[in-house]
């Protein structure tokens, strides 16, 4: 007997898991996942199976939530000593990769002294040998470029460790984590299939194309002891129909932090996709049964968690026309390629973009721009603000970008023309440098100077300077981080005399007094350009 078709909720919510840690960026390049699989995930289980009551008290503290600590009781310290000793154990070639490359550093930095590094080949270490090159800087300065294409084809691409946590969700609240394994427990199914898997993009077209449940469940690998709570997963009510933006002009709609979707008769992008999901909520909100059935460009600024959500991303994998990711140096530890990335994660058509290269798209084009700062000075290439036009009106969406040297907005001013619109997040107090870099670091940075190197994006004084330079006609302050639903990727705590906010209230009263349109959206928003 043929299975009933049923719609999956749409309240149904992702988490991709690496080792059961939320995969972002970092966990994904084959070249970098080691470092912190060595450096962060197992050293903060060592300390919280040591002495989980330190976390607890620690995590009492509503400031320490971004910190090193598990947030989970005591009670639960047997299951994470398991998860630590399995990824010890199934980990062990991973932990030698992160060791092998201490190993390289310390040997381009004693041996690496100007001479030719051709010598130095026999001795890089073994389970790196055949994925790096080794170069000089032009002060000769010996570094190391690893072949990352190389890297995703090899063992040490571990699709093995890619699994997803799937469950109902009925409120925004949801664990900090990036300091937090998920060890299930809380409803949730877990999927062991890699994130390409084709079984994923079916499962979630189920939202608009009903299908037998049974076959997708077996499709997922889903254990039938789940059956019961993955049939909840489904219903038989269909979703109401998408619709697309067919007005005149430019429709801006503002799901939350950095993510907008841009909408004209011809065509649709979406910044930044980072979105709620849709359940009976106080604050009303755009959600992914808001978007289009078809998202033409998604536009990616950086890699950070909050901009490059593989959660929201994964879902509308088989929904969006081409994605359009900033282009890396290549080779650089810190910096790794997210169209690689990307297109091993099966996404079928990954285009890069870099300062000034434009790309044409109905009734318009896309242009990308520099984005200074906001990486703890850190040579990492895979940034870039985009300048939308379409139909003539434009709109720069310059995500997190730090006016740090403002004469960079002179020289694209000279060359681009005004601008109709601006996006800028002003997420001016960031954290410092090893917050998010440090599992990366071959080598520790004294702690005054890391305090200097933070993660700031503008600040008023910075911000001004991009409008005065670029002359916006409206100007709109986003990418705060102060979506409720948001909590599980940035631990902002937001308070009225927070100085980020202070700064981003100082830039709307300078719009203000110069007379442009300005705001600061909150959860909804909805602006016509025309
Ligand atoms: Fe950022
Ligand atoms: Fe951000």
């Amino acid at each position: 007997m043929s299975q009933p078709a049923r719609y999956l909720k749409q309240n149904v919510a992702i988490e991709p898991l690496f080792n059961q840690w939320y995969a972002w960026w970092y966990l994904l390049s084959p070249a970098t996942a080691p470092l912190y699989v060595a450096n962060l995930h197992a050293k903060i289980m060592q300390s919280f199976v040591s002495a989980p009551d330190i976390h607890v008290a620690a995590l009492k503290n509503p400031a320490l939530m971004g910190g090193p600590y598990i947030n989970y009781g005591t009670d639960r310290a047997a299951e994470v000593k398991a998860l630590l000793e399995r990824t010890l154990k199934e980990q062990a070639d991973s932990i030698r990769f992160a060791a092998a490359l201490v190993e390289l550093d310390k040997l381009l930095t004693t041996s690496g002294n100007g001479s030719s590094l051709e010598p130095l080949y026999k001795k890089v270490p073994d389970i790196l040998q055949g994925y790096v090159e080794l170069t000089y800087d032009l002060n000769h300065r010996p570094r190391p470029r690893f072949l990352e294409a190389l890297l995703y084809r090899s063992p040490h691409y571990k699709e093995s460790s890619q699994s997803l946590s799937l469950r109902l969700i009925e409120q925004d609240a949801r664990k900090y984590v990036f300091s937090t394994p998920r060890l299930g427990g809380d409803g949730s199914i877990h999927v062991t299939r890699p994130f390409r898997h084709e079984a994923l993009d079916r499962f979630f077209a189920m939202r608009e194309q009903p299908g037998p449940v049974e076959e997708i469940r077996e499709a997922l690998g889903v254990a039938p002891s789940d059956s019961e709570r993955f049939d909840t997963f489904f219903t038989d009510a269909p979703p109401p129909p998408r619709t697309r933006y067919d007005g005149d002009g430019v429709r801006l709609r503002y799901f939350g932090h950095a993510c907008v979707l841009i909408e004209s008769k011809d065509v649709s992008l979406l910044t930044d996709p980072v979105m709620s999901y849709p359940f009976s909520a106080d604050t009303p909100r755009y959600t992914h049964a808001d978007l289009p059935e078809k998202i033409d460009y998604v536009l990616i600024t950086h890699g950070h968690a909050d901009h490059l959500m593989l959660e929201t991303l994964l879902q509308l994998r088989p929904r969006i026309g081409t994605l359009v990711v900033p282009r890396s140096s290549g080779g650089n530890l810190a910096d790794p390629s997210l169209k690689l990335m990307l297109s091993n994660l099966g996404f079928k058509r990954v285009v890069e973009l870099g300062d000034l290269e434009t790309i044409e798209v109905p009734g318009g084009s896309i242009t990308g721009l520099p984005f200074l700062g906001e990486h703890g000075d850190l040579d990492i290439q895979a940034k870039i603000a985009h300048l939308v036009d379409l139909g003539g009106k434009r709109m720069l969406m310059a995500a997190d970008s730090n006016a740090i040297e403002p004469r960079v907005y002179d020289h694209c001013r000279s060359m681009l023309g005004e601008i109709d619109v601006m996006f800028l997040g002003m997420e001016s107090e960031g954290a410092p440098m090893s917050w998010m870099y440090g599992p990366l670091l071959m080598t520790p940075l004294q702690r005054k100077m890391d305090q200097t190197r933070r993660l700031n994006g503008s600040n008023a004084e910075r911000a001004i300077e991009i409008v005065t330079r670029l002359n916006p006609k409206q100007v709109f302050i986003y990418a705060m981080g102060r979506e409720p639903w948001l909590g599980h990727v940035m631990a902002m705590g937001y308070t009225e005399t927070s100085p980020q906010l202070i700064e981003a209230r100082k830039l709307l009263d300078y719009c203000k007094q110069k007379g442009l349109v300005n705001d600061m959206p909150y959860c909804k928003a909805e602006y016509f350009v025309r």
